[in-house]
């Protein structure tokens, strides 16, 4: 009888310890690469502000202020792990992706400012705004994101062609087409009740579009081909989905200690969110529905992709 039940039962047990083998083995490498590569982004970071030749120094001390007060880097990680996808090595294309950082932190300063989300702390630091003066955080915005442009125009290792694609990726992502117009439909929103539809549009330009040119654009510096290129396209889709869904329910339930900004930001500025939509139980459900297709768009590739796999994971279930 013993004998029988250990036939059955000792592939499956030993099917599972390999399993949860695997997962330690992932799990590391997923902390360890994400703690190197931030490490590498924000000695970049600084080494491009350094290259700037000053004409006025607060602007610039207002750049850095916003730029190295420790956000968590998504972008810059997503453009070189979606490059480790596509099949070449994300570090080489560390600044674009250090620039993608500086459009995300641009639009950070704008977003916190009195006229938009009016929000006094972010990644637990006075906001630009309130350190600096609006007229000043304003220009910071404003020369990160033109900053951003010169970095990839002066990329040496990138050909011509491949450094427009990725150009003209970044641009319509920031733009009226993608996250000013998220910004702009947010803004209209409030204290209005709109619909689903309009809601995913918003999250899609505000938060996915830029989330999608870093992944397209690490794909393309990597010379993915169609099929690579079209799966990552979808992956990033969900991956923004899920992350704003989870931005949405942190606004709630977050703790603003981990989170470094002030958590209740939408209800006090009326905002249409998934967890005011829908409730907060269902969004939760949404965003773990919302994983499982981007997992599923990351089917054609192998290990290459786990990193992409543990940092959709995350996304639902980071707290800050
Ligand atoms: C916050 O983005 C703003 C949204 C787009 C929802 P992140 O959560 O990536 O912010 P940081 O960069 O880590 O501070
Ligand atoms: C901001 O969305 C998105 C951009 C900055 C483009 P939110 O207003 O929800 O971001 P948080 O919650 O202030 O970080
Ligand atoms: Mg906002
Ligand atoms: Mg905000
Ligand atoms: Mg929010």
């Amino acid at each position: 009888m013993l004998v029988y039940v250990m036939k059955i039962n000792l592939p499956d047990a030993t099917v599972r310890f390999f399993c949860i083998l695997n997962q330690l083995r992932v799990d590391l490498m997923f902390k360890d690469l994400w703690q190197r590569r931030v490490k590498l982004v924000e000695e970049n970071l600084l080494a491009e502000l350094e290259k700037i030749s000053v004409l006025d120094e607060k602007v610039v001390q207002a750049m850095e202020y916003s730029l190295m007060s420790g956000g968590k880097r998504l972008r810059p990680i997503l453009l070189m792990a979606a490059a480790d996808a596509a099949g070449s090595d994300g570090e080489k294309f560390l600044s674009v992706a250090g620039a993608i950082e500086m459009i995300h932190t641009y639009s950070l300063i704008h977003d916190d400012l009195p006229a938009m989300d009016n929000d006094d702390y972010r990644r637990g630091k006075l906001t630009s705004h309130k350190v600096f003066g609006e007229a000043m955080a304003i220009l910071a915005g404003d020369a990160l994101l033109t900053f951003a442009f010169e970095i990839m125009a002066r990329q040496e290792n990138v050909s011509p062609e491949v450094l427009l694609s990725v150009v003209r990726e970044m641009s319509t992502a920031a733009g009226a087409a993608g996250m000013v117009g998220g910004q702009a439909i947010d803004l209209e929103s409030e204290g209005k009740k709109i619909d689903m539809a309009t809601l995913k549009k918003m999250h899609l330009g505000k938060t996915g579009a830029l989330f999608k040119a870093a992944i397209r654009s690490g794909a393309i510096l990597a010379g993915a081909d169609e099929e690579k290129l079209s799966a990552l396209t979808r992956y990033a889709e969900f991956f923004g989905l899920a992350f704003q869904i989870t931005d949405d329910i942190l606004d709630v339930i977050g703790d603003e200690k981990n989170l470094g900004k002030p958590i209740g930001s939408d209800e006090r500025n009326h905002k249409s969110t998934y967890v005011t939509l829908t409730s907060l139980d269902e969004a939760k459900i949404l965003a773990e529905e919302t994983i499982n297709g981007a997992l599923d768009a990351l089917k054609i590739f192998g290990g290459e992709a786990d990193f992409l796999r543990e940092l959709v994971k995350y996304s639902i279930k980071r707290n800050k």
